[in-house]
């Protein structure tokens, strides 16, 4: 069966954006003789990291990017982590860099990431970059959300005036979204565990995005007809009805009921997802061209 028109093709979509990372790889390597690096750092064995920074270590190698990977032990001190961003930061090959998180509870999250050169933080999360977002500046933006804000426009053009609601206030997620909403001149409410009243919330909405990591708490009927959704949760939850002990994955928002309602979905999975690693290739890019006085448009 042809997959629903009302259905966003995540996959698709962040295959094209790939593509367009590696043509401008090719350009700032034979015009500019500079090759966009990307430097990956993960602390311990969380299964979900390592699974997340094979792909990211792949997908760089794929678009023509210098790509490094650093796994240091669950026991690495902070001040050892902190010396290798710092090296990170003073080397020119590198352009961008990513320390993987959850780190083990022993290291101060936010003591390391801001010790990455605010440049070179592809993930956008130094305050720096925050700062930058909510005032409007030229920083780097969260991948997720920028993912987000892509496909939003891609299907429905101009968001000026359109009512958004974002469900969830990460500062990874619900709190950029929101600041890239307000950019793009949607009026903006950002919903979150005391919200009063949220099905009434998210039915004035014209577009939804749900960040909130529990399973289907959106309900589909609360969606109004015409809105588009995007659902940034991925939740594996027990699937009893495919046998014992399977699982399934589900996103933040009933989806089957929510698809009869929205002109445009994301599935989960398949949607936002496949996204964030293309726009973490393309904050790299972003991140080399600006190192370089290289207009990003230019390549
Ligand atoms: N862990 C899960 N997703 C991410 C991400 O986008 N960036 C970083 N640094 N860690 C993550």
């Amino acid at each position: 069966m042809d997959t629903p028109s009302n259905i966003i093709d995540g996959k698709a979509f962040a295959a094209r954006v790939r593509a367009d990372v590696a043509k401008s790889v090719v350009t700032l390597k034979a015009d500019h003789g500079v090759t966009p690096g990307l430097a990956v750092v993960v602390v311990g064995e969380d299964p979900a990291s390592q699974v997340y920074v094979r792909n990211k270590v792949k997908q760089t190698a794929e678009v023509g990017m210098h790509s490094i990977h650093h796994e240091l032990p669950a026991e690495t001190a902070q001040e050892a982590l902190v010396t290798k961003v710092r090296e990170l930061n003073a080397d020119p090959a590198i352009h961008g860099i990513l320390v993987q998180l959850p780190l083990p509870a022993h290291i101060d999250e936010a003591a390391v990431i801001e010790t990455i050169a605010p440049e070179k933080d592809v993930d956008g999360f130094h305050v720096v970059n925050t700062g930058l977002l909510a005032t409007g500046g030229r920083g780097m933006v969260p991948c997720t959300p920028l993912g987000c804000i892509m496909m939003l426009k891609d299907c429905l053009g101009d968001l000026s005036g359109k009512k958004a609601i974002v469900v969830g206030r990460s500062n990874i997620v619900g709190k950029p979204m929101a600041q890239l909403l307000l950019d793009a001149n949607c009026t903006v409410t950002i919903a979150h565990s005391r919200t009063r009243d949220l099905a009434g919330e998210v039915r004035a909405a014209d577009i939804v995005v749900a960040a909130v990591g529990r399973p289907e708490m959106v309900k589909g009927d609360w969606i109004k007809n015409g809105a588009a959704v995007i659902d940034v949760g991925i939740n594996r939850i027990d699937a009893p009805e495919r046998g014992e002990g399977k699982t399934r994955l589900v996103g933040d928002v009933e989806f089957e009921t929510a698809a009869k309602h929205a002109a445009a979905i994301t599935p989960v999975p398949g949607g936002v997802g496949p996204m964030t690693i293309a726009c973490l290739l393309k904050n790299t890019v972003t991140a080399a061209c600006r190192q370089n006085n290289i207009d990003p448009d230019s390549v």
